[in-house]
């Protein structure tokens, strides 16, 4: 039997007709946080790339200047190191889930020619998050920031930000990051319904290791994770230091009721029947090891969420976590809000 152009019709339809089919059924992922398979990632980039050379086809490349860098520098640092890092910042950690992740760029540079950068700075790339140069008819600009992609690898991080004419405003740096800290953390804010901790009054070790722990990811926390991302470890350790400073304000105690004397005897005893241990032998006592944390005073909602997630196991920590999960796997939901209710109203003198 021949085969007529009505079968070929008939099959390019039935094809069509189950990839909808596929579609409509929901199992396509679109989750950023899946990934590709390997043979779409794979295709896409070839795609890409098969493209850019396309289109870069007879550009001419103008001549590059010394006078190109520190404008295409300055923008760089504004417009392109948030996706991308740059020599003196990490990538931040919420890019690093983009799909396709923004890629460093100190080895790539090297993979693509001039004509090649100009047309991906110039257009970007459609379907990732890689924009396109915010103005038309800027060619000139776009072609200042070729010529400092290409000095890109050879560039430290001193090179880049005295490029980059930020240098000089690294004092203010510190000021500002405090202040974006404070714009969560400030103890004005940190009623007894707030999930964020009270950091005044905690020993700088206790705060630096919370901030690697966050860094890191063995304290998963994506609000922490953005609020940190970019950070040196140097500058952790200062606003660590910063924050240690600062002498607590505590609240009043509110009022006496049964629940607050649970947690009061659970904090000062313990139920050794139930393999719950006194929480002031190792919390807030004189000469305590400063990788305890202080809880008198903190926010009764972070506690217990805390709490929460030290018993399941997604609390994470610095070098002595595993001691605090044992300890929270013996604790019941009342327990738990005792004790919250009860170190929120508390006094470090009490
Ligand atoms: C919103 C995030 C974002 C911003 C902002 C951004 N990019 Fe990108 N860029 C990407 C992503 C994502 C890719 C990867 C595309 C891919 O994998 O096909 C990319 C790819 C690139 C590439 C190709 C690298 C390669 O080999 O895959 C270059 C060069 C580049 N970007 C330069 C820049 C410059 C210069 C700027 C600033 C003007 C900039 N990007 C701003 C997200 C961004
Ligand atoms: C958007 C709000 C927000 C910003 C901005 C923010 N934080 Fe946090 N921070 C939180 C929350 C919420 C938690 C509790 C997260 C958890 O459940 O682990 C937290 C926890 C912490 C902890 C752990 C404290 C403890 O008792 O275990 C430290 C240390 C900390 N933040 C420091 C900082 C520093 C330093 C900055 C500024 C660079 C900052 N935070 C900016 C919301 C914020
Ligand atoms: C053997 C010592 C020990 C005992 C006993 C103990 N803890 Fe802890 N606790 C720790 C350590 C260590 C950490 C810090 C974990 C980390 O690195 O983040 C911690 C952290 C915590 C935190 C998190 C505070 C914050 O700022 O994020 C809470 C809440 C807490 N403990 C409550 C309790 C309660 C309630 C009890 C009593 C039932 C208790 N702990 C008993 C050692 C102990």
């Amino acid at each position: 039997m021949l085969i007529g152009w009505r079968h070929i019709a008939g099959l390019i339809g039935a094809g069509a007709l189950a990839a909808l089919l596929v579609a409509w059924a929901g199992v396509i992922g679109i989750g950023a946080s899946t990934g590709h398979w390997k043979a779409t990632d794979w295709f896409l980039h070839w795609a890409m790339r098969s493209s850019v050379r396309t289109a870069a086809l007879g550009t001419t490349v103008p001549p590059f200047t010394e006078g190109m860098l520190p404008m295409a520098a300055g923008h760089f640092e504004a417009g392109c190191a948030i996706c991308h890092g740059s020599p003196a910042m990490a990538p931040p950690e919420s890019v690093r889930n983009m799909l396709p992740a923004p890629p460093d760029l100190t080895d790539k540079v090297a993979t693509w020619s001039d004509a090649e950068l100009f047309q991906i700075v110039q257009h970007g790339v459609r379907f990732t998050g890689m924009p396109a140069w915010p103005v038309e008819g800027r060619e000139d600009e776009a072609w200042a920031m070729v010529a400092f992609l290409r000095r890109y690898p050879a560039l430290d991080a001193d090179g880049y930000r005295a490029l980059a004419g930020f240098a000089a405003s690294q004092s203010k740096r510190m000021d500002r990051l405090i202040e974006t800290c404070e714009g969560c953390h400030a103890p004005g804010r940190l009623g007894a319904e707030s999930l964020i901790p009270r950091l005044s009054g905690q020993s700088a070790t206790y705060l630096e290791q919370a901030l690697a722990a966050y860094a890191d990811g063995t304290r998963p926390s994506g609000v922490m994770a953005v609020a940190i991302q970019g950070l040196a470890e140097a500058e952790r350790q200062a606003l660590a230091r910063h924050f240690a400073d600062r002498s607590p304000a505590f609240p009043r105690p509110a009022s006496e009721d049964a629940r607050l004397r649970h947690g009061e005897t659970l904090a000062l005893k313990g139920d050794p029947d139930r393999r719950i241990p006194a929480c002031l032998s190792c919390h807030d006592k004189a000469g305590a090891n400063p990788a305890y944390p202080r809880l008198s005073g903190q926010p009764a909602a972070y506690l217990a969420n805390q709490l929460r997630l030290f018993a399941g196991k997604t609390r994470g920590g610095g070098p002595f976590r595993d001691v605090m999960i044992r300890v929270a796997a013996n604790l019941e939901a009342d327990d738990m809000t005792a004790l919250a209710a009860y170190f929120a109203t508390r006094r470090p003198s009490d």
